[in-house]
């Protein structure tokens, strides 16, 4: 199975999400800025909430998103709420017949506060399980 991890990320903790679910993977975690270079079978892809929408990398990445390039994409983000970029993301992809996983993951930014070390290394955890639920 071909699994590919691509991210957007400011502030790096997007970053550290997509980090743990391409270690568990076993494959290196890309930010959006590097296309797809052959196709895959599950793409996870991750975003920050930023005024409530998604930033414009991530967005542009999505449109790029080529039909048959792709059999999954399966979705992770961070925000300081509870508001996750799958409602965005699926907009985007509308017309595009391009599945999407309808389980997403969800991290809390204040979930990823490296001085609480116990709740972040739970947050890792929970993405790496998440990342081993859906390439199985
Ligand atoms: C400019 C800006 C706007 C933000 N707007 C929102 C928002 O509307 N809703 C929310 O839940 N979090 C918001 N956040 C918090 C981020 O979504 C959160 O810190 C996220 O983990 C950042 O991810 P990153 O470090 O990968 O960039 C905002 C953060 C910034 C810097």
């Amino acid at each position: 199975m071909k699994v590919e991890v691509r991210y957007q990320s400011k502030s790096g903790n997007t970053k550290k999400v997509a980090d743990a679910i391409a270690n568990a993977a076993g494959v290196q975690a890309l930010d959006v800025e590097n296309p797809l270079a052959e196709p895959a079978d599950v793409l996870f892809l991750g975003g920050a909430i930023y005024a409530g929408g998604l930033n414009g990398k991530l967005k542009k990445f999505i449109k790029g998103l080529q039909e048959g390039a792709v059999g999954k994409i399966v979705l992770f983000s961070t925000a300081m709420g509870p508001k996750h970029i799958g409602p965005k993301v699926e907009a985007l992809l509308k017309g595009k017949n391009i599945p999407l996983e309808e389980e997403e993951l969800h991290i809390r930014s204040n979930e990823l506060l490296p001085e609480d070390r116990q709740q972040y290394d739970a947050a890792m955890e929970k993405a790496a399980q998440f990342a081993k639920k859906m390439t199985e």
